[in-house]
């Protein structure tokens, strides 16, 4: 199984639906480190508690590089092969970003290319989209850029306020990233898949004379 660490700074929900998902026998990932730059961080509790190891260094005195790489140390140790975000509420640094280039995954609480940065419920709500949702994509150097893996739509309901429109959406995540980050792993450790999948469309098709 791929060996995926996950980083939060917060309830780390997100966290315990990757970690609940990769505990049925099908699932092609292992959680094998939860960590987070916030010692506080209820997820550590539930990682903890599910047996799975910790580390916490909080970046508040450091700079951002010195705790990347610290962050980076610990994931490297773990023997993972892949970084999931998962509500890590950090920027990158770019030495960071270029060490896990095409294995690092990041879901973001809106559906991008829309309302990259903070407050995405609130802008959509305002803007009067009929959806909103979330995106599960590739980290790059740019703030929630990378190539997007994976969508879900969520309907924006009369009366939803950011509070309410986040805790749906949280929803839909939980359904969103587990299967996204699985089925990422696979292609990705599977260099036949791709061709495989090209190779049966194209025999689909018909034949031309
Ligand atoms: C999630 O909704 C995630 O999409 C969002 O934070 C929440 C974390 O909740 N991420 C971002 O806003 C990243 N910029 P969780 O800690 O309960 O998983």
């Amino acid at each position: 199984k791929a060996k995926v660490a996950v980083l939060i700074s917060g309830a780390g929900t997100n966290m315990a639906a990757l970690l609940f998902a990769s505990k049925l026998p099908s699932c092609p990932y292992e959680i094998i480190l939860v960590a987070s730059n916030n010692p506080d961080a209820e997820g550590l509790k539930i990682a903890a508690a599910e047996g799975i190891p910790t580390f916490t260094k909080s970046h508040i005195g450091l700079d951002r590089v010195a705790h990347d790489a610290i962050m980076h140390d610990a994931i490297v140790k773990s023997g993972a092969t892949y970084v999931a975000l998962a509500g890590y509420m950090r920027i990158l640094s770019k030495e960071f970003v270029a060490k896990w280039d095409g294995r690092m995954l990041n879901i973001h609480p809106s559906l991008l290319p829309k309302y990259k940065g903070l407050h995405t419920h609130q802008r959509a709500i305002e803007a009067k989209d009929p959806v909103a949702g979330s995106s599960v994509h590739l980290v790059t150097a740019e703030l929630d850029d990378g190539p997007v893996l994976g969508q879900i739509e969520v309907t924006i309901l009369p009366g939803d306020t950011a509070d309410t429109l986040a805790d749906r959406v949280k929803m839909a995540e939980y359904q969103l990233y587990p299967k996204t980050l699985a089925e990422f792993v696979v292609r990705d450790t599977n260099p036949e898949f791709l061709t495989a999948q090209v190779r049966s469309l194209a025999l689909t098709q018909p034949e031309a004379d």
